[in-house]
């Protein structure tokens, strides 16, 4: 059985880099489409505060946890000046320092890999602490704990976290891949942000036939 981390590190080498991130059936047609359904969807959910003066966003802060190929920076460079994406495999982010220019529509990108003991390797404090569809792959909770622990160190005083999970309890066809994905109720991730984070569900909607919560946590 492979580790976690083999195991996303095979799906990057196997797969393309759209099907990991996105559903394994899509085109890239469809991985387009759906990705800019999500951004439109996720878009009411940024805090105000980090909408206003999108002009003087070059002081404001995002940490993209998993950020694997980097889908999610066309939308967040929207409203923050400094993006820093982190994920378990190092060769996602090898591949993104070189695919992306350091400064994209005036945002200014940072590429790190989570360390092999979790930690993360970043030292700054955030605005906003974003992650899509990550911690259900985090299957130990331990684990999940220790990440929670380190926002809660990188996060600044006002920051948010804004996560959005697959909260269906409901028994799933792809069960089969139970080792490597955490079907987690939006109760399970309020317990295990609790020490420091108020965590609420803002939203659910159906992504590839699976319900989705938008959650945000605040100190
Ligand atoms: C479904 S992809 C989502 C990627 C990105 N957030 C997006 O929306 O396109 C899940 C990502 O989580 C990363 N991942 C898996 N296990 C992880 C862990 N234990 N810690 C941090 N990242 C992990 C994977 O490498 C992968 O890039």
């Amino acid at each position: 059985m492979l580790s976690n981390k083999d195991y996303w590190i095979k799906r990057y080498q196997e797969m393309k880099g759209f099907n990991v991130v996105g559903h394994r059936s899509w085109t890239y047609e469809e991985y387009i489409k759906e990705t800019q359904k999500f951004f439109k969807h996720i878009d009411k959910h940024i805090p105000t505060e980090f909408k206003k003066d999108k002009d003087n966003k070059e002081d404001r802060f995002v940490l993209d946890f998993g950020c694997g190929i980097g889908r999610c920076i066309p939308f967040l460079s929207q409203y923050f000046g400094n993006y820093i994406g982190v994920d378990i495999v190092d060769e996602v982010i090898i591949r993104n320092r070189k695919r992306f220019r350091k400064i994209e529509d005036d945002c200014k990108l940072e590429f790190y890999t989570i360390r092999h003991d979790g930690v993360i390797p970043v030292k700054r404090k955030f605005d906003l602490i974003f992650s899509n569809v990550v911690l259900q792959h985090v299957v130990d909770d331990g684990l999940l704990r220790f990440y929670v622990h380190q926002f809660r160190t990188l996060i600044k005083n006002n920051g948010k976290v804004l996560l959005i999970e697959n909260i269906d309890q409901k028994p799933k066809k792809h069960q089969g891949v139970k080792k490597y994905i955490k079907f987690r109720s939006f109760n399970q991730y309020k317990d295990l942000f609790e020490p420091y984070f108020k965590l609420k569900l803002v939203d659910k909607f159906v992504s590839s036939k699976e319900e989705h919560g938008v959650m945000i946590g605040e100190l």
